[in-house]
Parts: structure tokens; C-alpha cells; sequence
């Protein structure tokens, strides 16, 4: 499935306080993709602010791992659930199951994504339908499934982390940027409905992040080679406690007047990066 099978997250060796520590105290947080890259560090971050998780995917076995460790390091209750944000039976029996635990849930975390560099011409029909269908169909099944069991009846957050890749057109990206194209569309769609049930709804959308699966698959390494980093207006890849501090002030009260809004959090690097078809196609090389 993943490379990240072989590799144990570890939670930050420091981490420095930039909201009151107790600043989601009494929360519940709903995570899809929570045991692993990206949603883990998340779920470590809001746990640190005292928010007890659900982190959901399709290996029970990462996420029990990924579990122990969130609460060994924060003190908080993370409670894994295997899923998949394509099957709705599972879903709605997972919903069940946290509500069973916590009583509620007050954020919806929609990470969970599926991607690989290809070029369209190369891409086949289920190939396609396979990231529309866990980034962007995910997307409406989890935020559906939680709204109609508990957001409806006492409001919430929910965010959707999605990506800059379809603001450009970014090479061999087709299917990703379609799906978080969706996603983004989603998010306005929802927070008009919903806002008159007290749901905020955001799009958190990282640029390149290191240390990540997402990263890796797309030729992280290779990039770095090329000097890609200089390009980024801020020099650097961003990191995984950046996108984890980005969503903790979506979901705060800090963010209260914020609904169908995207937070780019990027160090500027949609704004000049995304490379030609033809220089992917060079760096990627024998590996497309
Ligand atoms: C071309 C590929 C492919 C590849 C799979 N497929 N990998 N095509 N290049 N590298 C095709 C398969 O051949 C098949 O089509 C179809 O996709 C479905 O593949 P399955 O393996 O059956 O799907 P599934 O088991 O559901 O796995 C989904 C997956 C997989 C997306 C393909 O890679 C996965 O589970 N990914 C989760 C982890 C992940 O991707 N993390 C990165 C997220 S980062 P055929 O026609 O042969 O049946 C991210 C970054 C965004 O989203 C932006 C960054 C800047
Ligand atoms: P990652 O570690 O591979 O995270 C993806 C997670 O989604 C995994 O935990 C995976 O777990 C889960 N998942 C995949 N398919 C699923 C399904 N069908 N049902 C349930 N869970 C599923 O990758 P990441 O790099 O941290 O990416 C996290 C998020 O950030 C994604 O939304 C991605 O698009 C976004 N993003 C990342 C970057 C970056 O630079 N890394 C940039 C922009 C956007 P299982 O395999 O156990 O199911």
C-alpha cells in the first residue's frame, strides 16, 4: 500500500506553544489518515492542546501503533478505527463507534489522499477514479456521515486538507489536482449549507512538506537536487508541525469568523514554483 508501512511516526521532540495549552479542552477530533505523515502530526498537535482523537484508516495495525504513541507523548485519549473513506457502511459503523466512546465530535479532519505522479496519457480510467474517489468522494462521505450523526445537532469544524497542485495545472497531476479542485468546492458548498448549523467549513491546503509520503512520491529527493527549494519564496520545504499549527487555529475560536475560506500554507510556493511538463518529464526521467 504505502511505504510508510516500514516506518514508526514519532511525535516532536520539542514543540513550542503558540496558543494556551488547554486551548481545546473538552474537544473531539475526527482524523482520517491520523496514523501516519501529515494527519499524525495533526492529531499530536491538537492532542497537545488537549483534544482527544479518533484516527481512522484502512491498516489497523499502523494506526493501533500510531495510537500508543499519541498518548504515550500527549496524555490524551487517541482511539484507532479501521475504515476506508470510500465504503459508507464503514464510515457510518466508525462514526458509531467514536460517538460511542466520546459522546460527540467537534472536528472533522478530512486528510486522508491517495496520489502518485503519472501523466494523463499514461493514466488509466480506475486509476483516476481512484483518487477522485478517495480524496474528493472521501471528502463528502466522512464530512456527510458526521454532520447528519452529531455536527447538525451542536456545530463544529470540519477541515479539508487539500493542495495548490490544480491552481496551475500542475504536471502529471491530473487526477490529485481534479480531486482537491473538488475538494475545495466542497468546502464553499458546505460552509453555505451548513453554516446555519453553527459548521465552519476550511480548506487547509499545504505546499510541499518534507518528511512525508506525499513528498517522497513526488520525486522529494529529486527536487531537492535540483535546487527546488530556492525557488519557494520562504527557501525551504515546509513541515508537518506547520500544516498541525495551521489546522489547531482553523478549528479555534480564533478562526471563529472563518467558513468556506482556503488557507494556503505553502512559504509562498504556488506562487513560483510548479515546473513545465517538460522539466518534470526530465527529472522524473526512467522513473515515469
Ligand atoms: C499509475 C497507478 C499508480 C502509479 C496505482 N495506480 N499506482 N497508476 N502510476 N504510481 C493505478 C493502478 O494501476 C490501478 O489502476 C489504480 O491506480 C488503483 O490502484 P490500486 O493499487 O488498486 O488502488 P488502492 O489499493 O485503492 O490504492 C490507492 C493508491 C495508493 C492511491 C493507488 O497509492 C494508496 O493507497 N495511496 C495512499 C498513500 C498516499 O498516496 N499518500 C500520499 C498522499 S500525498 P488499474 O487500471 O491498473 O486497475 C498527496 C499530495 C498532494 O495527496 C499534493 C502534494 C504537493
Ligand atoms: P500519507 O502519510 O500517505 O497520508 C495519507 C493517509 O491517508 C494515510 O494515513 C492513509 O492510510 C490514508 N488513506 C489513504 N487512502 C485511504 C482510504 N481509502 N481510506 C482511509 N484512509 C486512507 O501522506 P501525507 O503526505 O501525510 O498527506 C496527507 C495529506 O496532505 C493528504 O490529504 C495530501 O493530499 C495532503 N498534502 C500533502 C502534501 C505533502 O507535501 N506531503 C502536500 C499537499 C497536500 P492507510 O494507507 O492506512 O489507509
Amino acid at each position: 500500500m504505502s511505504s510508510s508501512d516500514s516506518v514508526q511516526e514519532k511525535c516532536l521532540q520539542t514543540y513550542n506553544y503558540l496558543f494556551r495549552p488547554d486551548l481545546l479542552r473538552g474537544k473531539v477530533a475526527f482524523i482520517t489518515g491520523g496514523g501516519t505523515g501529515i494527519g499524525f502530526t495533526i492529531a499530536e498537535i491538537l492532542m497537545r492542546h488537549q483534544c482527544d482523537t479518533v484516527i481512522l484508516s484502512r491498516r489497523l495495525e499502523k494506526l493501533t501503533e500510531s495510537a500508543k504513541t499519541l498518548k504515550k507523548n500527549t496524555g490524551r485519549e487517541c482511539i484507532p478505527i479501521k475504515m476506508d473513506v470510500r465504503k459508507p457502511q464503514e464510515i457510518l459503523a466508525a462514526v458509531d463507534e467514536a460517538l460511542a466512546t466520546f459522546g460527540k465530535i467537534d472536528f472533522v479532519i478530512n486528510n486522508a489522499a491517495g496520489n502518485f505522479l503519472c501523466p494523463a496519457s499514461a493514466l488509466s480510467f480506475n486509476a483516476f477514479r481512484t483518487v477522485m474517489e478517495i480524496d474528493a468522494q472521501g471528502t463528502f462521505n466522512i464530512s456527510k456521515a458526521v454532520y447528519d450523526k452529531c455536527l447538525k445537532k451542536h456545530g463544529g469544524v470540519i477541515v479539508n486538507i487539500s493542495a495548490t497542485l490544480h491552481y496551475r495545472g500542475s504536471p502529471l497531476q491530473v487526477h490529485a489536482g481534479s480531486a482537491k479542485a473538488a475538494v475545495d468546492a466542497m468546502t464553499k458548498h458546505l460552509a453555505v449549507e451548513w453554516g446555519e448549523d453553527g459548521v465552519r467549513v476550511i480548506s487547509v491546503s499545504p505546499g510541499p512538506i518534507a518528511d512525508t509520503e506525499g513528498m517522497k512520491r513526488l520525486g522529494g529527493k529529486r527536487a531537492e537536487a535540483t535546487g527546488y527549494q530556492r525557488n519557494i519564496p520562504l527557501q525551504r520545504m515546509g513541515r508537518r508541525e506547520e500544516i498541525g499549527n495551521t489546522v489547531l487555529f482553523a478549528v479555534s475560536d480564533a478562526a471563529s469568523l472563518l467558513t468556506g475560506t482556503v488557507i494556503v500554507a505553502d512559504g509562498g510556493a504556488w506562487l513560483s514554483t510548479g515546473g513545465s511538463y517538460a522539466s518534470y518529464k526530465q527529472m522524473m526521467g526512467s522513473k515515469l
